[in-house]
């Protein structure tokens, strides 16, 4: 069965670019696939969160991860630093990746160059990390989007490599998974661009039915059309996104009959958008704010995805240490 893998930075709490990208995705593809979701800590240090603020961030997205709907009895749902394996592992296999090549990673040069005073190691090695992290579970398939393709082909380089120099096939090559039709970028609410945690653009799960209606209220829009069936600009585009994927088919058309009639009144679509909005992501709050309340299950879902994602990443560790010529004493 292919195996699909996938990571998340915990770096804020998750939003509705989050959730129709990659998470409802993930919820309907633990049914048909073997998946590893985990929550990429280690990958969050290269930029020093406060110790503070640390554990309750993993926390949120364990938390939001469950309320959406991933069954950690279906997927492995885990933290990555809870696996040791994988620390290991990042150490066997730095061995083979190269200062010039990891300097030229596009990701790379775009921190050095917008933090010059924390150019560490790890983010120069933030590659070698990700590799390990699907490379130690043997995953074929991994969702990523643009930004991560690279880190993806380095993935794919050190497999190869490892395997050539030990003339073993333990690593495959992982692919891109690709979801297709089912892919929908989600445009943030400042009428540019996508909907991004660091943009302040966003709708968050955890948000309340107050900030989601004063939110999408202040989306930006314009005068409205003044000739039949006239081209949408941009931002008035992207809130039909938004409402294609949170209302039914006919609120949808309504509006749209309603634009092309030059009748349209956008502070009607931004209400019903709001309502829409509110109707799917409430529910997933209120689930959120129960689950953060209770540690135990918390405690027991994080223990029973340790449990699983070591089991697994301990057999390719080994086999990958004797490839190297490790031997028991
Ligand atoms: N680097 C990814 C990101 O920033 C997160 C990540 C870490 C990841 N390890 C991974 C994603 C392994 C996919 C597979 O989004």
């Amino acid at each position: 069965m292919e195996i699909v893998l996938s990571g998340i930075r915990p770096t804020g709490n998750l939003h509705l670019g989050n959730y129709f990208g990659a998470l409802r995705n993930f919820i309907k593809m633990q049914y048909e696939y073997k998946c590893y979701f985990f929550i990429a800590d280690l990958h969050s240090l290269t930029t020093h969160p406060k110790p503070d603020d640390f554990h309750g961030s993993i926390k949120n997205i364990l938390a939001e991860y469950l309320a959406a709907g991933l069954d950690p009895e279906v997927a492995t749902l885990f933290i990555q630093s809870h696996i040791p394996e994988v620390s290991e592992m990042y150490v066997l296999l730095n061995m083979f990746a190269y200062k010039g090549e990891l300097e030229r990673t596009v990701s790379f040069k775009e921190k050095a160059r917008k933090h010059p005073d924390n150019v560490n190691a790890g983010l120069l090695t933030y590659p070698v990390l990700m590799a390990t992290d699907i490379l130690i579970h043997r995953a074929n398939k991994v969702p990523v989007g643009k930004d991560q393709e690279q880190h993806l082909e380095y993935s794919r380089i050190i497999a190869r490599r490892f395997n050539n120099m030990y003339g073993t096939s333990i690593f495959p090559e992982p692919e891109a998974f690709n979801f297709g039709s089912d892919l929908i970028k989600i445009p943030g609410l400042d009428g540019n661009g996508k909907m991004g945690k660091s943009e302040n653009n966003g709708i968050f799960l955890i948000d309340d039915e107050k900030t989601i209606c004063k939110k999408v209220m202040k989306a930006v829009t314009d005068s409205g059309p003044t000739k039949p069936d006239s081209h949408m600009p941009e931002m008035i585009q992207n809130l039909f996104t938004l409402m294609q994927v949170v209302s039914a088919p006919d609120t949808v058309q309504y509006f749209r009959d309603k634009y092309n009639s030059c009748e349209i009144r956008y502070g009607d679509l931004k209400k019903q958008l709001a309502e829409d909005i509110c109707k799917l992501t409430l529910p997933i709050r209120e689930r959120i704010i129960e689950i953060l309340k209770d540690d135990d299950y918390l405690r027991r879902v994080a223990n029973l995805g340790a449990e699983k994602a070591r089991e697994s990443a301990l057999k390719t560790l080994r086999e990958a240490k004797k490839c190297i010529g490790f031997k028991e004493f």
